[in-house]
């Protein structure tokens, strides 16, 4: 079986002045120097994103962006395009985040989009997917991840794979304080793999990395992560807490950390 580093991102949301950013930016370069067996990302917002980088990268976390205009450059208002990226040194994206897809009422199309225009570019593209409680209560768990995991990587090839991070991210559970049990996340995760040997072939589907999101904190991510087809988490409020979100990283890089 392929070797799946762990990977844990800190998505800091709408969250932050420049202030605070600066701060626990440094904050998380000083506990994270010199941790390994664990890719660490962290996703600011856009106006800090260059104040941050530089003390989070010389530890070797990487910067990525919450969302982009999957276009190089031009007439698109408001939004932040691929050129900019590159310029920045940015290397990964989420796409198709839960509040994305339901507050801000982002397509399937428009994710899609940006899934396969990001990875054509050369990014590493996070892809994430989850049910509503409704859709979970309706037994409809794995259909949705399974749908938005097809729609989602629609026209992008097995050759590209190895910049792809699935997250599994319940809707239901994202800040809310209700974690999947790990149980019931590695069934998702199961699922999703499943989905992707399906798509591709049974050696991609083992070498993608699939993510867990939605409440993890630093007393619940061991449980999580010890599930074989958990690759590590995707962290919102619990990422805005130096010791919390070295304590995640921990739990996901193992006792050799
Ligand atoms: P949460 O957010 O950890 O605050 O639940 C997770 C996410 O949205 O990625």
């Amino acid at each position: 079986m392929p070797d799946r580093t762990p990977i844990v991102g800190g998505n800091w949301k709408m969250n932050t002045t420049s202030e605070t950013a600066a701060s626990l930016a440094a904050g998380l370069a000083a506990d994270l120097a010199g941790i390994s067996g664990c890719d660490v990302v962290v996703y600011p917002p856009f106006p800090y994103l260059a104040a941050v980088s530089g003390p989070l990268r010389e530890v070797g976390i990487a910067i990525g962006v919450q969302d982009f205009y999957p276009a190089t450059s031009g007439a698109f208002t408001g939004e932040i395009g691929m050129e900019m990226l590159t310029d920045l040194g940015v290397r990964t994206v989420l796409v198709g985040h839960s509040e994305r897809r339901h507050v801000i009422r982002e397509p399937e199309d428009l994710i899609a989009e940006k899934t396969r225009t990001g990875l054509e570019a050369g990014l590493d593209v996070t892809l994430c997917v989850g049910e509503t409680l409704e859709e979970r209560e309706a037994g409809q768990t794995d259909a949705v991840n399974l749908r938005q995991l097809r729609s989602g990587l629609a026209d992008v090839p097995a050759t590209v794979l190895d910049r792809l991070v699935v997250a599994y991210e319940p809707v239901w559970a994202i800040g809310t304080g209700r974690t999947a049990t790990p149980e019931d996340a590695e069934s998702a995760h199961l699922a999703i793999r499943k989905g992707l040997e399906d798509l591709y072939d049974e050696m991609s589907a083992k070498s993608v990395r699939i993510q867990y999101g939605g409440s993890v904190k630093a007393n619940n991510a061991t449980a999580l992560f010890e599930q074989p087809n958990i690759d590590g988490g995707l962290i919102g409020g619990a990422s805005l807490k130096t010791d919390e979100f070295l304590a995640i990283v921990q739990a996901a890089a193992g006792p050799a950390s």
